[in-house]
């Protein structure tokens, strides 16, 4: 048996010896290669009045310089057709908007600063405040509604309003942007991408090029993370390097150091949220009325899908009789915001966390208390129409939290440790998660794969999910060796390549193992009900081996292409409703802080996380899973703090984090002293391949709880009862400054 065995990722021994070889790894194994280097724009917003690329020219070893004038075919890399890949607006600090290309990546780079470029500064907007004050919005414009607002707020004891302000977060893969392509005899263009989205990459590169997308031939051996960055940013890097290479005839690379990628590449969207909330006198909610303005940057890119998933997880865990979320989408200048772990999720879902919080203390109740008062019941719906189902699931996670956390007995203890200590106060605090799996968008719920069985009895498979760290190959060797009963060692997997399987999906949405991992199953499904002739004749005895053979000089099949789509989902768009989701995937995290009153430093001590990841395929890899989500969310709570210049002076628009030494990630002194984590058992899916449940995103929420602890231990320091406001990420200096304003 290899599902639910407890298995290294397949890669493990590559990745920490540093053979695991990268785009980039292949492109300098590669004879004749050029380096390309983008020529990026030092406004936030201007007019690109001249580009003249004859002085690059004279550097040595400059060889082409690539402009607006090389494109055959479409000069955009958006799926929106709102990204000019070499635009004659520029619209954040550091676009490219020309690319050179030398022998030697320095020389690209001194060519890229000869080139003659004259702008004239236009004005820019540089937060979400400044856009929403100029009404600066792009895409469409969601409401999510459901009942009465007026009659739930009408028939609430207590009404609170406020706002919610969320800083997005960089994704910072270990692997920068990187694409590698090449040109054969016949024009076929290959390129090896860093893409989550191998398909639509190929798509963009076709348009950009004027070709169909059978002379385009995408491939993705593995990426050094990618957390939804690398789901549509990758195209326009791809196209620079085809369209180089078409251009020349030579293989062209293009990797981004590591500051050319902070600069050009997009973000988790930040959020703006103002709010209006309703309860009755028991401390349930009645009504929501919130406004959530994401910050787009300066195109949609997945803005759009991103708003869509924040307001289905606005209510999180949570039954609001009566909602009305309205979402829009700031346009501002600064890089394209884009998809990032969770989704828009997790920023939907910080509102509320927010809200209940902060309404807490004022309702006199404890936030546990509140937050469990408010679970969904088994069959209540969401606001946007899908029933919740397994609520039961969550409340035995949330139990199992609070009695192998030991909840109650440590909340004694804090309180003891607090009343003892005015400088250092503890905080504890627990927090759910729901979050649904399948896209948003129907269509997307479709996989395919392609499983070859050779005469020897080896078996390779190839299926349309790419590999990114989160485990999926190992998981799909797994259900290989289990659908066709093969030791795991007979089973190879190759590259993600759009000639094998096409017309992919990204691998994203968590939901990679579920969709591929069923369309292998499928494949292997087939090949098994062709051979079963033949095995029984042969009888029970007769090895896989023999079996084979024997099929194979009887001329069968022992191939197969696998496909799945995830019945039963229904999303429309315009009013907001249906079923998206498959299942929910929930977790429970409790964690408890310590705070230091003098400068807002603060520990992790202690974190107890129980999640459902249903029957696990492969248990070490979901573990990984669950504390990798739980630490990036950690990170994008109380650490990574992004900063833009938004002062009047020529930096305006600058990204002024653009390294690791001023943008602060989560390491392994972050990691809580104790992290205890358990996978809730009896949680078999029905209808997921092999009872199994998506894991990559859902687990970044469970960071909730931390920030809810911090808010537990900031309210340490004032009179009882004190409503903290924590400003997200909420840094030790963000903390200091919460301690301040309940002293004052
Ligand atoms: N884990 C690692 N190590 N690296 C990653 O880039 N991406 C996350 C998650 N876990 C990621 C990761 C994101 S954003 C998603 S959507 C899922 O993995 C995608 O993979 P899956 O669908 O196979 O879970
Ligand atoms: Mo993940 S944000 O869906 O790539």
């Amino acid at each position: 048996m290899s599902v639910g065995e407890a298995r290294p990722h397949e890669a493990a021994a590559l990745h920490v010896t540093g053979h695991a070889l990268y785009t980039d790894d292949l492109a300098l194994r590669a004879s004749g290669v050029l380096h390309a280097h983008p020529v990026p724009a030092p406004h936030a917003h201007a007019r690109v009045t001249r580009l003249e690329p004859a002085p690059a020219y004279e550097i040595a070893g400059v060889v082409r310089v690539l402009t607006a004038a090389d494109v055959p075919g479409v000069n955009d890399s958006g799926t929106k057709h709102d990204e000019p890949l070499f635009p004659d607006e520029v619209m954040f600090h550091g676009q490219a908007v020309a690319w050179v290309l030398g022998e030697t990546l320095e020389a690209a780079r001194i060519g890229a600063a000869a080139v003659d470029v004259a702008y004239e500064a236009l004005p820019s907007l540089v937060t979400v405040a400044d856009a929403i004050a100029a009404d600066s919005f792009q895409g469409a414009r969601p409401t999510m509604a459901r009942g009465d607002v007026a009659a739930g707020f009408a028939a609430s004891t207590r009404v609170f309003e406020g706002v919610t302000e969320l800083a997005g977060q960089e994704h910072f893969y270990l692997e920068t942007h990187a694409s590698f392509a090449q040109v054969d005899d016949d024009g076929q263009v290959f390129v090896q991408c860093s893409t989550q989205h191998p398909t639509e990459t190929q798509e963009i590169v076709a348009h950009v090029l004027g070709l169909a997308s059978h002379q385009v031939t995408v491939q993705c051996l593995r990426m050094g993370g990618g957390f939804g960055g690398k789901e549509m940013q990758p195209h326009g890097y791809a196209a620079i390097a085809a369209l180089g290479a078409t251009l020349t005839g030579r293989p062209v690379r293009v990797r981004l150091t590591r500051q050319q990628d902070l600069t050009m590449s997009g973000k988790r969207h930040g959020f703006h949220a103002t709010w209006r909330v309703g309860f009755d006198a028991d401390g349930r909610l009645q009504a929501l009325d919130a406004t959530l303005t994401s910050d787009g940057g300066w195109s949609l890119d997945l803005s759009e899908p991103v708003l869509s998933r924040a307001l289905c997880h606005i209510d999180n865990a949570y039954w609001i009789p009566h909602v009305r979320v309205a979402g829009r989408i700031a346009r501002t200048h600064t890089t394209s915001q884009t998809a990032f772990r969770g989704f828009g999720g997790p920023q939907g879902m910080l509102v509320i966390e927010d809200v209940l919080g902060r309404c807490a203390p004022a309702l006199d109740l404890a936030p546990e208390e509140l937050r469990r008062r408010n679970f969904y019941v088994e069959g209540q719906a969401t606001p946007y129409g899908q029933p919740v189902r397994h609520a039961e699931r969550l409340d035995r996670a949330w139990q199992q939290v609070l009695d192998t956390g030991e909840f109650t007995l440590r909340r004694k203890e804090i309180d003891r440790h607090n009343a003892g200590d005015p400088h250092r106060k503890r905080g504890l605090a627990i927090t759910p998660v729901k979050f649904g799996i399948s896209f948003n968008f129907t269509s997307f719920n479709q996989a395919g794969a392609l499983v070859h069985v050779y005469k020897d009895g080896s078996v390779l498979i190839n299926h349309g999910g790419t590999e990114m760290g989160q485990g999926l190959h190992t998981k799909m060797l797994q259900v290989a060796a289990t659908a066709l009963g093969l030791p795991i060692e007979r089973v190879r997997l190759a590259p993600t390549r759009t000639d094998k399987v096409p017309n992919t999906s990204a691998t994203a949405a968590s939901s990679g193992a579920d969709l591929n991992g069923a369309a292998v199953k499928d494949a292997c499904d087939q090949i098994l009900a062709w051979l079963g002739p033949v095995r029984d004749r042969l009888g029970d005895g007769a090895a896989w081996e023999e079996a084979v053979r024997a099929a194979y000089l009887d001329r069968i099949q022992l191939w197969a292409a696998g496909f799945y789509r995830t019945e039963g989902l229904s999303w429309d768009a315009t009013t907001m409703t249906g079923t998206p989701f498959k299942y929910f995937a929930y977790g429970v995290a409790a964690a408890e802080v310590e705070v230091d009153g003098f400068s807002g430093a603060y520990d992790v001590r202690r974190v107890d996380i129980v999640h459902d990841v249903g029957d696990s395929l492969s248990p070490l890899v979901d573990l990984g899973q669950v504390e990798g989500g739980f630490l990036q969310g950690v990170g994008w709570l109380t650490l990574e703090d992004l900063r833009w210049d938004s002062s009047d002076g020529p930096g305006r628009g600058r990204l002024a984090t653009q390294s690791a030494s001023t943008y602060k990630l989560p390491s392994l002194s972050e990691l809580p002293a104790d992290l205890r984590v358990a996978l809730l058992e009896r949680a078999t899916e029905d209808g997921v391949v092999y009872g199994s449940k998506a894991v990559g995103e859902p687990p970044l929420m469970l960071a909730f709880s931390v920030r809810e602890a911090l808010r537990d231990a900031v309210a340490a320091f004032g009179p009882p009862g004190v409503s903290v406001e924590l400003a997200s990420p909420a840094t030790p200096e963000a903390v200091w400054w919460a301690i301040e304003s309940v002293r004052g």
